[in-house]
């Protein structure tokens, strides 16, 4: 497709992933999209949660493109009187991933450096020190001294704590960098609206900027009443285990293998229909794509096709590998071939009416 410029999906998703978007604090992600999509669009909405409504088009039927624009993140929940922030969890969080990582803990007075300590294994008791640590033996270090301290550099319960900021070209066509679940989704949404405008199709299309999502798939819950569609594409940025010592038969999905279609996990079963579409779509582009099957994980989409009296509602999903961890890896052929299947799943539909 002429219009899509791989730099220019590069640039919209470094910008993404250099905000901060834990969940109940999503504002600064859907100021970035609201801008980029500025122009292409009729209508700007955020719903009471937090949900960035765009409209493109009107008539025809309804369809919801679905990104959540949240991260997993933390929340301080005790400031011990040594100046440590205890934390809790926002999102599926790994305990033996977060220690030894910066955060950036987002006080009232601005932004603050911190570093995720557990007790040191030379404290631990032998037995304590077999055992991976939890989250609840981890703490924020931000370099005070005192409860006091911490207060008056604007820390008090219920401040958001991120990961930094990161975005890095790695070898080839792949990336490095924060929260691609799912800013990866956000930019292939944006890409595809986008298009979806230039093309002028017989639709009315919703691009749907969720909140919350981590936390139990909450913003789409309103989401979809707002916009109470026939159809939904949920973007996602997707698990892909092709790592070293994971049997192939649990890879998921591959990096450069094309975008991965849902067919089941523990929120939705596609319906044969949907499949059948996006199935069409990719032969039409020509682009590859990867049956996926994920019992363990949830999208929007557990939410969005069970709304009024059913949505027909498919996932397209990025391969990121490292999900949920500081620092994502994904392939921007994937990137990009998810947008065109995206885009034409979209004509598709307008095609049928
Ligand atoms: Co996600």
């Amino acid at each position: 497709m002429r219009w899509l410029r791989v730099e220019e999906a590069v640039e919209l998703l470094r910008e993404l992933c250099m905000r901060h978007a834990p969940p109940g604090g999503e504002g600064e992600v859907a100021g970035v999209l609201a801008k980029f999509l500025e122009g292409y669009c009729d209508s700007v909405e955020l719903d009471l949660m937090g949900n960035l409504l765009v409209r493109i088009g009107k008539g025809g039927p309804r369809v919801m493109l679905a990104a959540h624009m949240d991260e997993v993140a933390m929340m301080v929940r005790w400031i011990d009187a040594n100046g440590f922030l205890i934390f809790t969890p926002l999102g599926g969080l790994d305990p033996r991933v977060l220690v030894g990582q910066r955060v950036v803990v987002h006080s009232e007075k601005g932004p603050l450096d911190g570093y995720i300590g557990a007790k040191p294994p030379h404290v631990a008791g032998p037995e304590e020190a077999k055992r991976a640590p939890e989250i609840r033996d981890l703490y924020i270090d931000i370099g005070a001294s005192s409860r006091e301290e911490a207060a008056s550099a604007g820390v008090k319960i219920g401040t958001f704590a991120t990961f930094p900021p990161s975005f890095a070209r790695l070898l080839g066509t792949r990336v490095m960098g924060k929260a691609f679940d799912d800013r990866a989704g956000c930019a292939v949404a944006a890409l595809a609206a986008r298009e979806a405008s230039r093309m002028g199709l017989e639709l009315e299309i919703y691009a749907a900027f969720t909140v919350q999502e981590e936390v139990g798939l909450r913003g789409a819950s309103t989401a979809v009443n707002a916009v109470s569609p026939s159809y939904a594409l949920v973007l996602e940025g997707t698990v892909a285990a092709d790592t070293p010592g994971v049997p192939e038969s649990e890879t998921v999905t591959r990096l450069g293998a094309g975008p991965a279609v849902r067919v089941l996990d523990s929120s939705m079963i596609t319906g044969r229909e949907v499949l059948r579409l996006l199935e069409r779509a990719a032969a039409r582009v020509g682009v590859p794509y990867q049956l996926q099957i994920v019992p363990g994980s949830a999208t929007d989409a557990g939410r969005i096709h069970l709304h009024g009296r059913g949505v027909a509602t498919g996932v397209v999903g990025v391969p990121c590998r490292y999900l949920h961890s500081p620092n994502l890896v994904l392939d921007l052929r994937d990137l990009e071939a998810a947008v065109r299947l995206t885009a034409e799943a979209l004509r598709l539909l307008s095609e049928r009416v």
